[in-house]
């Protein structure tokens, strides 16, 4: 993983204009800011400061943030101060690990606002899917130089507090009356695709790899770890959240975000980020407050689902801990089948191997095209040597209702999505009425397993009719 880069690394370029007053201390944007660091100081370092660090929060926004850092965070909305992050979490208006701050009154609010209202905006929310022909219709191939993706206006969002290089998404959308499309684009400097390999050890035995170093239970998983390690195994990925709607909706969803489907014990089952691998129930999971309400995933898993052009349609639910299966808590897959499995063991050795490549890479074997690797050829590889460990043949039903691909360039991704509007599955977001603003959140996964960082502010798709 490379240094989180807070520049204007823009893949779309639409937000480039304001760089160049931040830092002019005569600046009209600069005035009252030692004000706003105040109160922030006085009302949120307890938890907010790199002291944090030792309380294990490794909170994102932090009290010493510049204005200059503030702007880039996304934790500001200049467009519509009081729907800043910033305000938000401190009135728990939205669910914030931290709680509704009492300290920070009205007259507070109000400075913190006024101050936001007079910074440059460098993100917007609201991505608009605009009116095109079915002609026109996108390739889902990863490539985005189809001629619609040159004349949709992208959104630039911000993403914050995991593992990814990426500190923003970059997206577009249309649609053509049966289907709409999306393009997201994010900045990474390699591609992650060792998931979970066999690997030969030292005494010549076979064994699978962790994903990760086990981390302590009561650990808070923290933005700038090095996932990009050789300790570090698994695959990129990347997920969008919808609300539902209808009889499913998610409560509090649309002014919250996917952060109403976050509980960390530790936290009251606020949002956070706590692990608690020899208690599961006890570590941050995803859930919704009640058993109606279902979350829509869209769940792009590089090694187990690109090569098949489909991304895991999955969802979220209700879920109490120490109830039903607390490895996956409220997480759930649409129905039919993932397509994916454990290249699996005989005699404590892989059982299969790749048509044309004994070794990985690839770190998949397609199903159709799987062979058996005998002891002789595991015998003659070196120690260390990797094979996969993931064995595919695509998505079914309804777990298949989405297509996907993506591709990387050398520095970033490049993912494309088709979905039908309307799809049927109650388990879905139903695109059926046009007229309405559809609210989701996006999360990327650089190595991760389970690591992201996300959009905090709920975004917003809206239909050209
Ligand atoms: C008692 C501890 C505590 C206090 C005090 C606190 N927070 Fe937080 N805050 C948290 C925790 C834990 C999270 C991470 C979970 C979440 O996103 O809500 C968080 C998250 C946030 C986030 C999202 C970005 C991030 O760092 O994850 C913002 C913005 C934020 N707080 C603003 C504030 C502001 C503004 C204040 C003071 C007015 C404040 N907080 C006071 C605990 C606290």
């Amino acid at each position: 993983m490379s240094m989180r880069l807070r520049s204007t690394t823009l893949l779309g370029g639409a937000v480039l204009a304001t760089a160049a007053c931040w830092d002019n201390p005569s600046s009209p944007s600069e005035l009252g800011f030692a004000e706003v660091q105040g109160v922030l100081q006085a009302d949120c370092a307890a938890c907010h400061s790199s002291l944090g660090a030792h309380l294990n929060l490794l909170n994102t926004f932090q009290t010493t943030m510049d204005s200059a850092a503030l702007v880039t965070s996304g934790f500001i909305d200049p467009a519509d101060p009081y729907r800043s992050l910033l305000i938000r979490k401190a009135r728990a208006v939205i669910p914030h690990g931290g709680g509704a701050i009492g300290s920070f009154d009205s007259k507070d609010e109000w400075r913190v606002a006024e101050w936001i209202r007079r910074q440059p905006n460098r993100f917007a929310y609201r991505l608009n899917a605009g009116r095109i022909a079915a002609s026109q219709a996108p390739a889902i191939d990863g490539d985005p130089g189809d001629p619609v993706w040159a004349t949709a206006g992208p959104i630039t969002v911000p993403i914050n507090g995991g593992w990814a290089d990426a500190t923003e998404v970059t997206m577009r959308a249309a649609h053509d009356g049966v289907y709409v499309y999306f393009v997201l684009q994010w900045v990474d400097d390699e591609v992650s695709e060792r998931r979970q390999p066999w690997i030969k050890q030292l005494d010549g035995s076979w064994a699978t790899a962790a994903a990760k170093p086990r981390p302590h239970d009561g650990y808070t998983w923290g933005a700038n770890w090095t996932a990009e390690g050789s300790d570090y195994m698994y695959e990129d990925k990347v997920a969008v959240m919808w609300n539902t709607y209808g009889a499913s909706t998610v409560a509090g969803f649309d002014n919250g975000g996917c952060a109403v489907t976050c509980h960390d014990p530790a936290m009251n089952n606020r949002p956070g980020k706590s692990y608690f691998y020899s208690d599961e129930n006890r570590a941050a999971k995803k859930y919704t407050n009640a058993p109606s309400e279902i979350a829509d995933i869209w769940h792009w898993k590089m090694v187990r689902m690109n090569q098949h052009f489909k991304l895991d349609d999955q969802w979220v639910g209700h879920w109490e801990p120490y109830t039903g299966d607390p490895h996956n808590g409220g997480r759930g897959s649409d129905a039919g089948t993932g397509g994916y499995a454990a290249n699996p063991a005989t005699n404590g050795s892989p059982t299969y191997r790749h048509p044309s490549s004994l070794t990985a890479p690839p770190f998949f074997i397609l199903e159709s095209e799987k062979q058996l690797v005998t002891a002789a050829e595991l015998a003659a590889l070196p120690v260390g040597t990797m094979l996969p460990n993931m064995v595919t043949s695509g998505p079914t039903g309804a777990r298949a209702d989405v297509d996907a691909r993506g591709q990387h360039d050398g520095s970033k991704w490049t993912l494309e999505i088709r979905r039908k509007l309307a799809t049927g599955d109650p388990k879905d977001v139903q695109f059926d009425d046009l007229a309405r603003e559809y609210v989701f959140g996006v999360a990327v996964f650089d190595n991760a397993q389970i690591e992201h960082s996300y959009s905090s502010t709920p975004l917003k798709l809206v239909f050209q009719r």
